[in-house]
C-alpha cells in the first residue's frame, strides 16, 4: 500500500511527492525535524513536539510556516488517509530552495521553507520484545556540533553511531564527552543507582525529549527521586538499572554497555515501572 505523505500543502501518493535538488535540507542538512507517537490512532503529546519544533526554527531563524492548529490538522489528516493505528509522524521542516546553492541563508520573505510530513506504520509499537529484554549499548565520542538541543536534520554521526553499534552486535550507542555520557544516538540516557534516577540536565549539549519531560514528571509524581547531573559509563556500569527514552521507544531498558551488564543484566523494575506509567498516561492525555 502507498502511503499519503505531505508535501507543502499538497497530500499525494509518496511516489508523487517531490523536493527540489536546490532544497537547503538537502544540500546543507539546514532543517528541523520532529517525530510523534500514534497510539491506538491519537497524537502523543502533540503540544511537546509542537513547542520544540517552534523552539527550533527560531533558534535558527526560520519562520514557522504553519500555525500549530494547522499542524495539528496535518497530522490528524495524515493518521486518517494513512489508516495509522500505531506508528510515528515524522515532520521536517527546511529552509526551502533557493534558485542556486549559497552557503548565506536566503530572505525568508522571498523562500518558503519546505515543510514535509509522513506517517511510519509501526503496529504493536507499545508491545516492543526489547521492552523485555532490553538493548545492549556500546560507548562512542560525542563528535556532534555544539547545538544538540536543536533538532536538526543533521544525523550522519548518529547514524555512523548506530553503525558502529550493529558492528559489534549491539543495538545503541551512548555518546560520551568530557567523560560523561551525553544521550544516545536518538534518545536520552538514565542510570537508577543509589535509588535514585540520574540524567543529564537539559543544555546545549542534549536534545531536551520530549519524553524525558514527561517521564521525569511521572517519576516524581510517582515519589521517585530524580537527580539531574551528568554521570560517566563506569558509573552507569555499576547502576542497578540503565534505560533510554524517545518518542518511538518509550522507556527502554538498557542491559549491557560495553560488554558489562547493567545491575542484573535484565530489566529492571524502575524502568518497567515508568514504561508502565508512561504508556498509559500517554495513551490517556492522546489527542
Ligand atoms: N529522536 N536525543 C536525541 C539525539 C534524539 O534524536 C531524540 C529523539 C531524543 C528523544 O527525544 P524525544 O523524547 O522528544 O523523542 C533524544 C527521534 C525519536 C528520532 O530521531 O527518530
Amino acid at each position: 500500500m502507498t502511503r499519503t505523505v505531505y508535501v507543502n500543502g499538497d497530500y499525494l501518493p509518496e511516489d508523487a511527492a517531490s523536493v527540489s535538488v536546490f532544497d537547503r535540507g538537502f544540500l546543507f542538512a539546514d532543517g528541523v525535524y520532529e517525530v510523534t507517537s500514534v497510539l491506538d490512532g491519537k497524537l502523543v503529546d502533540f503540544d511537546g513536539h509542537a513547542a520544540r519544533l517552534d523552539r527550533s526554527l527560531s533558534e535558527l531563524s526560520m519562520h514557522a510556516p504553519v500555525t500549530r492548529d494547522e499542524l495539528l490538522e496535518i497530522h490528524r489528516e495524515l493518521v486518517r488517509r494513512n489508516g495509522l493505528t500505531d506508528g510515528l509522524i515524522y515532520l521536517q521542516i527546511t529552509r526551502g530552495a533557493p534558485a542556486d546553492r549559497d552557503f548565506a541563508f536566503p530572505d525568508p520573505d522571498e523562500v518558503a521553507p519546505t515543510v514535509v510530513l509522513f506517517t511510519q506504520s509501526k503496529p504493536g509499537l507499545a508491545e516492543a520484545p526489547q521492552a523485555k529484554t532490553g538493548i545492549r549499548v556500546i560507548s562512542i565520542d560525542d563528535l556532534r556540533w555544539g547545538r544538540r538541543d536543536i533538532k536538526t536534520v543533521q544525523l550522519l554521526y548518529p547514524s555512523m553511531g548506530k553503525m558502529m553499534a550493529k558492528a559489534e552486535g549491539c543495538d545503541d550507542a551512548w555518546m560520551v564527552e568530557d567523560g560523561t555520557v551525553t544521550e544516545g544516538t536518538s534518545n536520552n540516557a538514565y542510570i537508577v543507582t543509589g535509588g535514585r534516577i540520574v540524567t543529564r540536565p537539559r543544555s546545549v549539549d542534549i536534545l531536551h525529549g520530549i519524553t524525558r519531560a514527561a517521564v521525569l514528571r511521572y517519576a516524581e509524581e510517582a515519589q521517585m527521586e530524580v537527580e539531574e547531573r551528568p554521570f560517566t559509563i563506569a558509573e552507569a556500569q555499576a547502576a542497578d538499572e540503565a534505560f533510554v527514552t524517545s518518542a518511538s521507544t518509550f522507556v527502554m531498558p538498557v542491559v549491557e554497555i560495553d560488554g558489562t551488564p547493567v545491575g542484573t543484566g535484565a530489566p529492571g523494575p524502575v524502568a518497567a515501572r515508568l514504561r508502565e506509567i508512561y504508556l498509559e498516561e500517554s495513551r490517556k492525555a492522546a489527542i
